[in-house]
């Protein structure tokens, strides 16, 4: 009977020691498998006699039904433990401090840029585009500039380097987007060409562009935004109305004051450059546009017939019409990228 006790006890530490299933079953045939501890004194049974097989019995089935339970008991626990392991592991502490969300914003530029496609695209323009390294035939020939032009020089900008380093001939960074006209008028002729009428142009293209000039007004790298409107029957009157309309739609104020000063640019004529009045201390104007209408020339080069069809075109500064919205007084501070800056418009 001892001997009894003392295999139970064993089971139970032998399955106590264990701590995953397997360990745990094999623990199991040692005292309950074919020859296992108890099974054996089970089988030893028959050769006691009558009454002793039946004390001897009713112990040993005591002991196997002890041990039986220790395992259960010992399976369960194992469960238990795995099971709260893998809790632990996937465990998801919600009270930690969040890493934080880089939070980004537009550039004030930017959104002034999508602030003038929506006004100029309630009233049927659409955008058009053209490559920033151009051709100096799109640049300046084909808007009326030919090569001995004085306007040139007012337009010196970056050049390109071959390959060889050399200077690539006929290419340069643009200066301005009105390229982007003569491209565009070309495309709307060769796609409409054959028909009895072409249909009107009415863009905006805006876009970067590059001049050598740098102060608290000028960058090196700045923005425009063309406009071209070509039909029959465009005036000098239209263009008035349909700048001084977007500006006071642009700046929410209907007393705006906006000047036309009479200037020169070769693809246009009669042309001027439109000012808008700024308090800043005292009253003062700043430029923010060059406009004319297409000057027939330019249209005669496009295949448009100057005879039949008029337009007008202008190009904005858009990073001035930001300077002007937000108040801000160099415009350098717009492409230095400082954080402190561009924060306050986000
Ligand atoms: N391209 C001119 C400039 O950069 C502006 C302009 C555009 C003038 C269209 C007239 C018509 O100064």
């Amino acid at each position: 009977m001892q001997d009894i006790d003392r295999i139970v006890q064993e089971a139970r530490a032998a399955f106590a020691a264990t701590d995953n299933p397997d360990a745990l079953e094999q623990a199991k045939a040692r005292y309950l498998g074919k020859s296992g501890r108890i099974t054996v004194l089970l089988k030893e049974l028959g050769r006691l006699a009558a009454e002793e097989k039946r004390k001897a019995g009713a112990a040993i089935n005591q002991a196997k039904a002890a041990v039986e339970a220790a395992l259960t008991g010992r399976r369960e626990a194992i469960k238990q433990a795995a099971l709260s392991a893998r809790l632990a592991e996937e465990a998801l502490d919600v009270t930690l401090p969040g890493r934080g969300e880089a939070q980004g914003g537009l550039h004030p530029v930017t959104r002034t840029l999508e602030r003038i496609e929506r006004l100029f695209a309630s009233i049927g323009f659409t955008v058009a585009d053209g490559p920033e390294i151009e051709t100096d035939f799109y640049n300046f020939t084909a808007l009326n500039t030919p090569e001995d032009h004085p306007a040139r020089s007012m337009h010196d900008t970056f050049y390109l380097l071959d390959e060889g380093g050399r200077l690539a001939e006929g290419v340069l960074l643009r200066t301005h987007t009105s390229p982007i006209q003569a491209r565009y008028m070309q495309a709307h002729v060769a796609k409409y060409a054959g028909q009895e009428t072409m249909p009107e142009i009415r863009i905006i293209a805006p876009g970067r562009v590059y001049r050598v000039d740098s102060d608290a007004t000028h960058s090196p790298m700045f923005h425009q935004v063309e406009g071209l409107w070509v039909g029959e029957n465009v005036s000098f009157a239209d263009l008035k109305g349909v700048i001084a309309d977007f500006l006071r739609r642009f700046f929410e104020t209907d007393d705006l004051k906006v000047r036309f000063r009479p200037s020169f640019f070769p693809f246009t004529e009669p042309s001027a450059e439109i000012d808008v009045a700024f308090t800043h201390g005292a009253q003062r104007w700043l430029e923010i546009a060059g406009c004319g209408m297409v000057h027939p020339n330019v249209l005669t080069h496009a295949g448009i017939d100057p005879e039949r069809y008029t337009g007008f075109a202008f190009g904005f500064g858009p990073d001035r019409l930001a300077m002007l919205r937000y108040g801000v007084n160099d415009l350098r501070l717009f492409f230095e990228g400082d954080l402190r800056f561009l924060r306050q418009f986000v």
